[in-house]
């Protein structure tokens, strides 16, 4: 009788797991606070969780403010950041136990370049179908997305090719991944497991379905309000958001009108994650068109204010 209770548990599994394998959603998760962060640790558990594949790739330190900058990988003459690697450590290097968790000691946009062009091929044999850069600790909104590293990574990664999207979270401070353990119910430990849920759900309905993913040089910039009134991630809804406020230029008819609001205004209203679509090459708001094809693709997911 235990035997086929093991029997039916194990049938049971291998047929839940089965769906996945051949849904899984090929992710490499990058940001600018470090591959230690809590809050990239927090993701990647999380997307694992929902069944994606994912391999992180991102700083081996707080690279913040470093916007598109570029420079070879070198040794690391001091630890990694909250001590995750020793002072000597190579330019490139990944956890001994679970080698998908990877840094690269040069800036944001190398980390991402190295994801897609040399950890790619090896993990999935081939591209990536999408680059999730952040969710990072502090939100990178308005102009404030021309010097961001998370921002700056993102759209790397969209002129490679590859659909990306750059996350913020307002609620977060510099912790390390331990503290999700340590430390389980603290404001920024809750926060993190709430921004990875809602990342999860956002890329699962963005990749969903046939067709193009995002319109051509274009990255979207989402955007999380604090966690203090917002207690799950049930709690928050996504809006369609332009970058800079512009009452001149007709955006995409959506809500009754054809004038989005702007994201800094939308994430200090309330429960909301802004979603802007930018271009990849002036990080600026796209047109009205190209804003019609991104909302098209999230259809069902979208909230009016
Ligand atoms: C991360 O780097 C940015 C930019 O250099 C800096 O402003 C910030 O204070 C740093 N944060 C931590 C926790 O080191
Ligand atoms: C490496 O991975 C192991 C197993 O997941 C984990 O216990 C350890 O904390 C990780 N260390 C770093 C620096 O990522």
């Amino acid at each position: 009788m235990k035997y086929l209770h093991a029997l039916q548990l194990f049938t049971v599994l291998v047929l839940c797991r089965l769906p996945m394998v051949f849904s899984q959603h090929r992710v490499i998760l990058t940001n600018d606070d470090g591959w230690a962060e809590a809050q990239i640790r927090a993701e990647y558990e999380a997307l694992n969780d929902a069944g994606f594949d994912v391999v992180l790739s991102a700083p081996a330190e707080n690279r913040s403010g470093t916007g598109s900058q570029s420079e070879d990988p070198t040794p690391r003459t001091e630890p990694c950041e909250f001590d995750s690697c020793p002072a000597g450590s190579p330019a490139v290097g990944f956890n001994e136990t679970d080698p998908r968790l990877n840094y690269v000691n040069a800036f944001p946009v190398d980390s991402v370049r190295f994801g897609i062009q040399t950890l790619a091929p090896k993990f999935f044999n081939g591209k990536p179908d999408v680059v999730i850069s952040g969710s990072n600790v502090g939100n990178n909104l308005n102009l404030g997305v021309l010097g961001s590293g998370t921002v700056g990574a993102a759209a790397e990664g969209s002129k490679e090719g590859i659909p990306s999207i750059a996350f913020s979270g307002a609620t977060a401070s510099h912790i390390s991944f331990t503290s999700l353990e340590s430390d389980p119910t603290s404001q920024d430990s809750i926060a993190a497991r709430i921004y990875s849920s809602l990342i999860v759900t956002f890329v699962n309905k963005l990749l969903d379905g046939p067709g193009d993913i995002l319109p051509s040089h274009t990255f979207l910039n989402v955007n999380f309000a604090p966690t203090d009134n917002c207690p799950t991630a049930e709690s928050f809804k996504f809006i369609f958001t332009r970058l800079i406020p512009n009452p001149f230029v007709k955006d995409v008819n959506t809500c009754g009108k054809d004038h989005l609001p702007d994201e800094t205004t939308t994430v200090a209203r309330g429960c909301f994650a802004s979603i802007t679509p930018l271009d990849d090459r002036l990080k600026l708001d796209v047109g009205k068109e190209k804003q019609a094809q991104v909302l098209g693709r999230l259809n069902g997911l979208v909230s009016c204010l």
